[in-house]
């Protein structure tokens, strides 16, 4: 396969950046569930559900931001996702603008992960959808070891990866790019509570863009205050499979500025 490793000049600077947080960390120890879906060794809790995780994706994050309708008439669209594990989000996400998309619209999606899962990992879980298999063995063969983090991947003409190593509560603050939707999807928030503090979610809303969404399987309490109190309006929807309830949300427009008139 061709190597596509993408590093244009106009992102150098960003990759300058995250370049202290290059990936040295141990791999990301994962265990293997009843139907070989995977558990983190660190958090105790499976990448995804277990019922059908791609089906989750569609429901939680892409129908939850209102993908695909609102990439009708984008140019351009920028998506960002806390966690990027076993890469089933992006991999749905890429499936299905694939399917809609003309021929001048750009897509970008940019994950941030502390932690990745290694390239055989990656294809253990990802084994069980047949309609993501090209796509992934695309993905896959980007993320042999060793890695190269960050990461800035043309994975088509209109589909880029970045993937920014680090703790998310440091790496979102530095990053210069907006999104109009977010996947938040770290570890549930009892077991990972680094993903969804009010430091962090100050950071996801500041870095969306006027009229951006999120999406998130989880309807946890404190983590819909957290994101209330960074500016978002949020509401409740039933949640994927057995969950009683998922969040979404938009940015608040900002007030009107009359001091000047
Ligand atoms: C539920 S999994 C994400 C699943 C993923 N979106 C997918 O499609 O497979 C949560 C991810 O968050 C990562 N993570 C946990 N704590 C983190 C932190 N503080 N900063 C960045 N990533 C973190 C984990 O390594 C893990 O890959």
């Amino acid at each position: 396969m061709a190597n596509l490793f993408f590093e244009p000049e106009n992102l150098m600077q960003s990759m300058t950046r995250f370049h202290d947080a290059k990936m040295q960390s141990p791999r990301h120890g994962v265990s293997w569930d009843d139907n070989d879906v995977p558990r983190s060794s660190v958090f105790d809790d499976t990448f995804y559900t277990r019922s059908d995780g791609q089906a989750e994706t569609a429901y939680v994050f892409i129908n939850g931001n209102g993908l695909p309708e609102r990439w009708t008439d984008a140019a351009n669209f920028s998506i960002a996702e806390l966690g990027f594990g076993t890469g089933l989000n992006f991999l749905e996400t890429w499936r299905n603008w694939i399917a809609v998309r003309s021929p001048s619209q750009q897509l970008v999606f940019t994950s941030f992960e502390a932690y990745p899962i290694g390239a055989d990992d990656m294809a253990r879980a990802l084994a069980p959808w047949a309609t993501l298999k090209p796509l992934g063995e695309a993905l896959i063969s980007r993320c042999q070891e060793p890695p190269r983090l960050p990461a800035f991947w043309q994975m088509d003409e209109q589909t880029g990866l970045h993937i920014i190593p680090g703790k998310a509560e440091a790496t979102v603050a530095r990053w210069d790019g907006l999104a109009d939707a977010w996947y938040l999807d770290g570890f549930s928030p009892a077991r990972n509570p680094d993903m969804w503090g009010p430091g962090l979610m100050q950071q996801v809303h500041d870095h969306t863009s006027p009229d951006g969404s999120f999406a998130t399987y989880t309807a946890a309490a404190q983590v819909r205050r957290n994101l209330q109190a960074a500016g978002f309006t949020v509401t409740r929807r039933k949640g994927f499979a057995g969950k009683r309830e998922m969040l979404l949300g938009r940015k608040q427009p900002e007030p009107e500025d009359h001091s000047a008139k």
